[in-house]
């Protein structure tokens, strides 16, 4: 069959993160941005095939020519740790906060992770897919051609499936799925080593079976999943072939980021509570650091030391952890700007961390993130100057956004 084949020329700036790619988004710095002007890119088949200046443009014809009228681009948003499949709202929890209650207090009163799951398990795949799509499209427009939904707001066999089927039908970007059963013990459960056998046993051969999901999520926290009961469960999810991620060290140091390194984990989430230790053995392993500073600016906490592990050398992603409790917000300008504010991150860190971290947090770092030939053709074009990032809260950015190619 022949390839179909689109050339986009009048490039007025790029920004292919080529350099970002190589360092494997380790340490950026402003150069590893690959910021070109006056480009063209050629892209089959949904593909980048090749991208360099206008004046270089290879003479073979194409189906189509899009005169991008001297625009910037750069590669979508990875958006690499959300919870956006849930039903409710939590907003009675803000007031709970100012009363003095913790995340683990108003979890432990009955509210908190299960109180969604009460919800959730209620709502009809009809109507959870109808309000989960609407969320997606928020994240599109904000110039997110890839995105991670976890499970985890269902915690029994039938409603974690009915998720995961939702989530595989939802419409958009890449949509990559995980699986978070141990989200929380449900109050239906014996004990978390139950729990975890019963998911081990019952719930992760079917979604195997079924093709639902390749990851594996935890929630390692007091009153939540131990250390030991963990590492039993993610180490038999490893052997089945799941990639590991783990919600680690997010309100009490518990050893997930530590677990995390031990086990080759993708990724390693949250990450508040680390110090020296965990970041020196984060620093030399290929488990991506996945920090969430919109939870952290919710749940009024300290922010991860950014500025310590990024200088240490290890691998950075940013993420809204978009959830109804500790962080009911998709912005990822405000995401980007507490990391510049409150953890002194660089803009090109907050780029790499947005674009080639966040597609090594999924695996997906030689498919998306890069605007480099081989890579998908995955690219937001602005109108704005790239230095306009993650500077005004709340601001949509992208004129228009493509995916593979084809406008979004
Ligand atoms: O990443 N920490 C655990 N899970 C979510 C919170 C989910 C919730 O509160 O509903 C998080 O912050
Ligand atoms: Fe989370």
């Amino acid at each position: 069959m022949k390839k179909k084949s689109f050339l986009f020329r009048n490039i007025g700036e790029v920004l292919t993160m080529a350099g970002a790619f190589e360092k494997q988004s380790r340490k950026i710095q402003e150069a590893d941005l690959g910021f070109e002007k006056k480009q063209s890119m050629l892209v089959e088949d949904g593909r980048i095939v090749w991208i360099g200046p206008d004046k270089k443009t290879p003479k073979i014809k194409v189906q189509k020519e899009i005169n991008l009228m001297g625009r910037t681009l750069l590669p979508g948003f990875v958006e690499c740790h959300t919870h956006t499949l849930f039903s409710g709202h939590r907003a009675d929890e803000l007031e709970m906060k100012n009363k003095g209650l913790g995340y683990l207090d108003i979890a432990a009163a009955g509210g908190g992770i299960v109180s969604t799951v009460r919800k959730t398990r209620a709502a009809s795949a009809k109507d959870l897919l109808q309000q989960t799509q609407k969320k997606v499209d928020r994240f599109v427009q904000q110039g997110v051609t890839t995105l991670e939904v976890k499970s985890g707001y269902a915690l029994d066999l039938k409603n974690e499936m009915k998720s995961l089927e939702v989530i595989g039908q939802l419409s958009g970007p890449q949509i990559v799925p995980t699986f978070l059963g141990a989200h929380a013990i449900p109050p239906d459960a014996k004990n978390q080593e139950q729990y975890l056998k019963f998911l081990e046993q019952q719930v992760i051969p079917q979604i195997k079976k079924r093709n639902l999901s390749k990851r594996l999520d935890i929630f390692i926290e007091s009153g939540f999943f131990s250390f030991d009961a963990a590492k039993k469960y993610l180490l038999a999810g490893k052997k089945m072939g799941f990639d590991i991620v783990i919600h680690a060290d997010q309100i009490t140091l518990n050893g997930g980021t530590k677990l995390a390194c031990e086990i080759g984990a993708i990724s390693c989430d949250h990450v508040l509570q680390v110090m020296d230790p965990e970041i020196q053995a984060l620093a030399k392993s290929e488990t991506t650091a996945v920090l969430l500073p919109s939870a952290d600016f919710y749940l009024q906490c300290a922010f991860p030391k950014a500025r310590k592990m990024i200088d240490a050398g290890v691998r950075v992603a940013l993420a809204t952890d978009y959830n109804p409790g500790s962080s009911p917000t998709q912005d990822l300008s405000f995401v980007g700007i507490l990391a510049r504010l409150e953890m002194k991150m660089s803009l090109p860190e907050v780029i790499s961390a947005y674009t080639v971290g966040a597609a090594f947090a999924l695996g997906l770092q030689n498919e998306v993130g890069a605007l480099i030939a081989g890579h998908r053709a995955d690219f937001l074009v602005l109108e704005k100057e790239w230095r306009e990032l993650f500077y005004r809260v709340g601001e949509i950015m992208p004129l228009e956004i493509y995916r593979s190619g084809q406008i979004l």
